[in-house]
């Protein structure tokens, strides 16, 4: 039996409301296995960005346990965290996140540089040419468009080969046809890299492209659809 990549059991996330506590995740139970595409669906505030947050590291439950790997992240220590989170984990965001100071190519660089990747150069031109940005390399993000600025997000994010990408939203800023390009990027280079995928998304389209649909309300799973062929 292969170890899933991610693993919760029984999460429980609540947070202060006044003088309350609100239940934002409900004993949640979830196997996440390597090289999965699994895309999150459900209405707004049923949870999805607060269990991508968990799952990621970012966050942690208030009781339930998160395992990567095998091993518990919901007890590491912050400096355990950020290690896990730089050596296994990608993100994209809904806000592409770039930093502005820097070229398209160094904003690709940077997560390899701190990683100690050699070649670093050479695995960010790859990758903002799979993009399709091979030429805009020395652009700042001021001078890309937003679909331009979400694939060197993208390039940025798989470039360190993280085991598990995972992916909030990441075309809520763009226009519909700009963002299904960016979503069929996202997971064609998902394929390419054989990356984990965790996907926060709306469009039901590339939801049905993913090998699970997990549908959320009120921070419980509501359903689990399987197979990339059924409908979302
Ligand atoms: N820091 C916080 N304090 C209190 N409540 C919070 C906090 N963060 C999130 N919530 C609440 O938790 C619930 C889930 O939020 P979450 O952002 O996970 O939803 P979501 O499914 O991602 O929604 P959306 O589709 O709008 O992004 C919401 O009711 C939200 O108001
Ligand atoms: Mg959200």
């Amino acid at each position: 039996m292969t170890v899933p990549r991610i693993e919760c059991r029984a999460i429980v996330k609540r947070l202060p409301s006044g003088s309350a506590l609100l239940t934002i995740l409900d004993t949640l139970d979830l196997a996440i296995e390597p090289g999965e595409f699994v895309a999150i669906l459900g209405p707004s505030g049923s949870g999805k960005s607060t269990l991508l947050g968990l799952l990621a590291g970012l966050d942690r439950p208030t009781s339930g346990e998160i395992r990567i790997d095998g091993e518990r992240i919901d007890t590491l220590d912050e400096d355990a965290l950020a290690l896990l989170r730089r050596r296994k984990v990608g993100f994209v965001f809904q806000s592409f996140q770039l930093l502005g100071n820097l070229t398209a190519l160094e904003n690709v660089l940077l997560p390899l540089e701190l990683a100690g990747v050699a070649s670093a150069r050479d695995r960010a031109r790859e990758l903002l040419a799979a993009v399709g940005l091979g030429e805009r390399g020395h652009h700042f993000p001021s001078q890309l468009s937003g679909g331009e600025q979400q694939r060197v997000a993208l390039a940025r994010a798989f470039a360190p080969r993280p085991a598990i990408l995972f992916a909030d939203e990441p075309t809520g800023n763009l226009d519909l046809a700009t963002g299904a390009r960016v979503l069929e990027l996202l997971v064609e280079l998902r394929s390419r890299e054989n990356t984990t995928l965790v996907l926060v998304t709306h469009d039901r389209e590339v939801a049905r492209l993913a090998d699970r649909r997990i549908h959320l309300r009120a921070g419980r799973i509501e359903r689990i659809a399987c197979g990339a062929a059924a409908s979302a």
